[in-house]
């Protein structure tokens, strides 16, 4: 038996060019190769101990497989189209080498577990990965948060100043959002980390497979209890691109603050020129493109998302070949997120603060009138007057061009005779940064806390 489809047994004719290009996925799915090897090699390995495979048999096979890795590394396995996807071309590379040997290899398998199993160790590996350049991330922000605890920048509401905040409080922002980032993606891999093998077509198998012994060896955590759930369930690929869509959102907000703060009307920040590019036309303009490109990015992974979970939408039990439209969205998203990750680690620790003009715009938006109504309120006035008294402050400032910290202390008591000389230590930026010294809180001594936090859940994840 010599053809080149296993079932073309039963068709009278072979599909068409147009048919086979559009239904093959070895463009694609040649990239699970690694992971196709080792499932095999454990299934084989499963069969020789339950009596189904002989000890000779298993031991071609993982002859066979290692040239075949060999091969594959060294680009010389030639992929076929006429074989349509990673799994077949394996397998007849395989028999092509050791014969019936090869050709027992499926048995007690279909490829509707065995790509559910492929897809799932593949994906594994991309999440660690993920995990540790997230790691490496917050470790890049806590870095610059550090150099910045006591660098005051206004806090914004509705992009209009609000109140005064540390820069590294603000970097500390970030970097709880990739701790979630971090627990999303663990929890994910709990889930991803289950094993399909055995599941077969959809029904399970007549051999007497010992699923604990596959799982045992792929290094799986649970083993899928279902067949039909088995060999259909794609949740764990919804999942991930969920997370993963967070982690790029998470980033293109802070590539949206990169962009504004870099721009001349800001002037808070600089990126390093590796990371930005000139105008053909503009000899004066440096372009933020790489946290410009992150933004642009977190929509093609967003759209994976969309497109995996309609993908998902009324599939009926159980395996369908819609689900091989899974692999690209996964495949891209993964790639997206590990190469986006990589290159703000390094981007951020590029980016170089200008505190005295981020001191400058605090001074411009009475950053600090809220801290003159605490201080009211401190010295005996209800909170709802002092909100009015100062909101008369800030519009006599405002129209004499001035801070509230720059009024005399004559016209500051005009407003309301609660205040004395005292006030200016509330009024100025540090003041009141200072004064908010709870946890949690924007104070240089509370982002000194947080950040020695975050270098000891760091260093407990990597002792682990
Ligand atoms: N290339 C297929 C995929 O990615 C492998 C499974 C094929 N199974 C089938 N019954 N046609 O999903």
């Amino acid at each position: 038996m010599n053809s080149t489809k296993t079932w073309s047994g039963r068709f009278n004719e072979p599909v068409s060019e147009l048919v086979k290009k559009y239904t093959g996925s070895i463009d694609f799915d040649k990239r699970l190769a690694q992971w196709d090897i080792q499932g095999s090699l454990a299934h084989a390995q499963m069969l020789c101990q339950a009596g189904v495979l002989s000890g000779e048999d298993l031991a071609a096979i993982e002859r066979g497989m290692a040239e075949i890795l060999a091969e594959i590394e060294a680009g010389r396995l030639q992929w076929l189209l006429d074989l349509e996807d990673v799994h077949m071309n394996i397998e007849r590379r395989l028999t092509d080498k050791i014969s019936d040997a090869g050709k027992r290899l499926h048995t007690g398998r279909s490829r509707n577990d065995q790509v559910a199993t492929d897809i799932r160790l593949w994906l594994r590996d991309q999440i660690s990965i993920i995990q540790t350049l997230i790691q490496s991330l917050q470790t890049a922000l806590l870095d610059l948060a550090e150099q910045h605890a006591e660098t005051v920048m206004p806090g914004f509401t509705h992009l209009q100043v609000a109140q005064p905040v540390s820069f590294g409080h603000h970097m500390l922002a970030y970097v709880e959002m990739l701790g979630r980032d971090y627990e999303r993606m663990a929890d994910c891999r709990r889930r991803v980390n289950r094993m399909p093998l055995g599941a077969a077509a959809l029904a399970g198998t007549t051999y007497p497979v010992r699923r604990e012994v596959t799982a045992e060896l792929l290094g799986f955590e649970q083993i899928c209890q279902n067949s039909l759930d088995a060999v259909s369930d794609r949740d764990f690929a919804v999942e991930f691109t969920a997370a993963a869509s967070l982690v790029m959102i998470h980033l293109s907000r802070l590539s949206e603050e990169l962009i504004l703060w870099m721009s001349p009307r800001f002037g808070f920040i600089d990126i390093a020129d590796r990371f930005c590019t000139g105008s053909s036309i503009m000899p004066q303009k440096k372009n933020p493109d790489v946290p410009e490109l992150v933004r642009g990015k977190s929509g093609r992974v967003i759209g994976h998302l969309i497109g995996l979970i309609t993908l998902m939408k009324s599939q009926p039990l159980a395996y369908n070949k819609d689900n091989q439209e899974d692999k690209e969205p996964l495949f891209d998203t993964a790639d997206t997120l590990i190469d986006t990750l990589r290159i703000y680690a390094d981007m951020m620790r590029g980016v170089s603060v200008k505190p005295e003009n981020m001191r400058a715009a605090v001074m411009q938006g009475f950053a600090t009138a809220t801290d003159l109504a605490d201080y009211l309120v401190k010295k005996g006035m209800p909170f709802r007057d002092s909100h009015e008294v100062v909101a008369r402050a800030v519009r006599h400032a405002d129209e004499a061009g001035v801070d509230l910290s720059q009024l005399p202390l004559a016209v500051l008591q005009g407003f309301s005779g609660l205040i004395s000389d005292d006030v200016y230590q509330v009024l100025t930026p540090e003041g009141s940064l200072n004064a908010r010294n709870h946890l949690g809180g924007t104070a240089p001594e509370q982002v000194r806390f947080q950040i020695a936090r975050w270098r000891r859940l760091l260093a407990d994840a990597q002792a682990v």
